[in-house]
């Protein structure tokens, strides 16, 4: 995993999509909100969060919750443009906590940026600790030794998807914001006014089409909003032939191939999908899951398990290339 160094606000792309498509020109990019009030939807959560920087002397840390692409991280970068204006890059770090170099490599790089203090022009420095919860409850403790060694100076926002996994004492010393998904019409609204600036046609069956492939995550729908302009209007079959159906169909295909006992061949096109087409693995297994039923295989359970099994085993860390790989083997065995 890569891990950015002194914020950079025109590369930051979001984690999921950093590995299949470049920044430039990338519509999330382009139209990320550079002030709270611009944020679509989270409106109690960016309420409290202007009060909150109206006195920054007195902010505390804080601790964003909530599922992909809602506005967490763009919320992080708000706040430092809005209290450290000119001085927000110099000023602000941001970390991914999930990077192989751990902990220690948090605190050396917080220890080396928040060590020029006394800055007149500012009311502290900023750390934006991304996905906080991929540390393990050690590292945490350690984290939490971090931030009250340098509260003097520093404020942490530290993110994560699932606050269940951040202990108690660190949530206890942030304000919490767990961040929604975002309703149709918020979606829908949004994506509209990105289709206005950028002067392609929309119908409405179209922008619910983007919706409901998007889940409530604006990240996606506005990534495949532009995707679909690259094809042409946004209509719904438009919307749908570059939402991937192929992409579904291809993990079909995957299962079909592995379950003949074609490892490899099987194991080659889930890492296209992976790599090439940026499905995220989670993804990968959910499709699986779809085609095992439609499939109706009469060893449909014993599937089923072994796909729960590797979905666990990636959740808790493990090396999805190597686990995915071995669920195909396994699932070659299931028909010998
Ligand atoms: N509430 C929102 N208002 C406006 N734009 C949003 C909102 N949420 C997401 N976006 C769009 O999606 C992009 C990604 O959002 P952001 O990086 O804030 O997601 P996130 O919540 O941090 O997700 P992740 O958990 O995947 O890191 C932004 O650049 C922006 O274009
Ligand atoms: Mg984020």
């Amino acid at each position: 995993m890569r891990s950015i160094d002194p914020i950079n606000f025109d590369l930051l792309v979001g984690r999921r999509l950093w590995r299949s498509m470049s920044s430039t020109g990338m519509w999330v990019e382009k139209y990320r909100p550079t002030k709270l009030s611009e944020i679509v939807n989270q409106t109690e959560i960016i309420g409290s969060l202007e009060a909150l920087i109206a006195h920054p002397a007195d902010m505390p840390h804080l601790l964003f919750s909530g599922s992909a692409g809602v506005g967490k991280t763009t919320a992080a970068m708000c706040i430092s443009k809005q209290i450290l204006g000119e001085n927000a890059k110099d000023y602000t770090l941001e970390l991914n906590a999930s990077d192989e170099r751990g902990i220690g490599m948090v605190r050396e790089k917080v220890k080396k940026f928040s060590r020029f203090a006394g800055m007149s022009d500012a009311p502290f420095k900023l750390i934006i600790l991304d996905e906080a919860d991929e540390m393990t409850n050690d590292a945490q403790t350690a984290l939490r030794r971090i931030i009250e060694d340098t509260a003097q100076y520093c404020r942490f926002i530290l993110i994560a998807n699932n606050i269940s996994k951040i202990i108690e004492p660190i949530q206890s010393r942030c304000a919490a914001f767990k961040f929604t998904s975002i309703p149709e019409e918020d979606v829908i609204s949004r994506l509209g006014e990105i289709s206005k600036k950028e002067k392609i046609k929309s119908d409405k069956k179209g922008l619910k089409a983007v919706y409901e492939y998007s889940e409530g995550d604006l990240r996606h729908a506005i990534n495949l909003l532009q995707a679909t302009a690259s094809i042409g209007d946004i209509t719904e079959e438009h919307v749908k032939s570059s939402a991937g159906l192929t992409k579904t169909s291809d993990v079909d295909g995957v299962l079909a191939m592995a379950l003949a006992g074609k490892i490899i061949e099987a194991r080659e096109k889930m890492i296209e999908l992976i790599k090439v087409y940026g499905m995220s693995e989670s993804d990968f297994l959910k499709y699986l899951n779809a085609a095992v039923f439609k499939s109706k295989h009469e060893r449909l359970s014993e599937i089923l398990e072994f796909i729960a099994k590797y979905d666990y085993r990636i959740l808790v860390g493990a090396n999805p290339e190597i686990q995915l790989s071995a669920l195909l083997a396994e699932l070659g065995n299931v028909e010998k």
